[in-house]
């Protein structure tokens, strides 16, 4: 499956709503999978909505696994962040749970070396589809339930720094972090 090229902030249709998906475990909704999985992984990510390769469906992909190797934690993009299991998820519908909100820092496939603080819920309740129409229901908190509001902003057009509260806390990664020791989100 073909790496694709990810869209980058400025590009008009990261700012679109994505259409819901009405066709579950067919041939093409797999080949868009795979190319999202590809596409994320080549960059590192630790998510990716359909919308930022240019596919405005309401898709969206998550992964994060514990960097095992010294090498591999040097690598990631969220070196310490805590581990959530590979999903797709589709047609995601996110409910609040409670109150909190709590502000960590951020990063985008979209808006390569920047890195902003945003604010978000601290608890959801996430629902939706796999690829074969399975219901996927889950409730979560910090890092995982951040990164499940990041990649489902992306299907409503939303880029995190439309989210951020301080746009003093927005810069370039090797600035605000010049020993390349960033912070992860929790
Ligand atoms: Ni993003």
């Amino acid at each position: 499956m073909p790496v694709r090229q990810v869209l980058r902030m400025g590009d008009a249709r990261l700012l679109r709503r994505a259409e819901p998906v009405s066709h579950f475990g067919g041939e093409e909704l797999l080949a868009l999978l795979g190319d999202m999985r590809d596409t994320m992984q080549d960059m590192n990510g630790v998510g990716l909505a359909a919308p930022q390769i240019g596919v405005n469906l309401r898709v969206v992909i998550f992964d994060v696994r514990p960097p095992l190797t010294d090498r591999e934690k040097s690598a990631a993009r969220y070196p310490d962040a805590e581990a959530i299991p590979e999903t797709v998820l589709i047609n995601p519908v996110i409910t609040r749970c409670g109150d909190g909100t709590e502000e960590a820092w951020e990063g985008c496939l979209s808006v390569p070396g920047l890195r902003g603080l945003v604010p978000r819920l601290r608890n959801i309740r996430y629902q939706g589809c796999d690829e074969y129409g399975a219901l996927i229901d889950r409730t979560v908190s910090g890092f995982h339930a951040r990164v499940v509001q990041h990649e489902c902003d992306h299907l409503d057009g939303i880029l995190y720094p439309m989210r951020m509260a301080d746009m003093s806390r927005f810069g370039y990664q090797d600035v605000l972090f010049p020993s390349g020791e960033y912070p992860a989100s929790e």
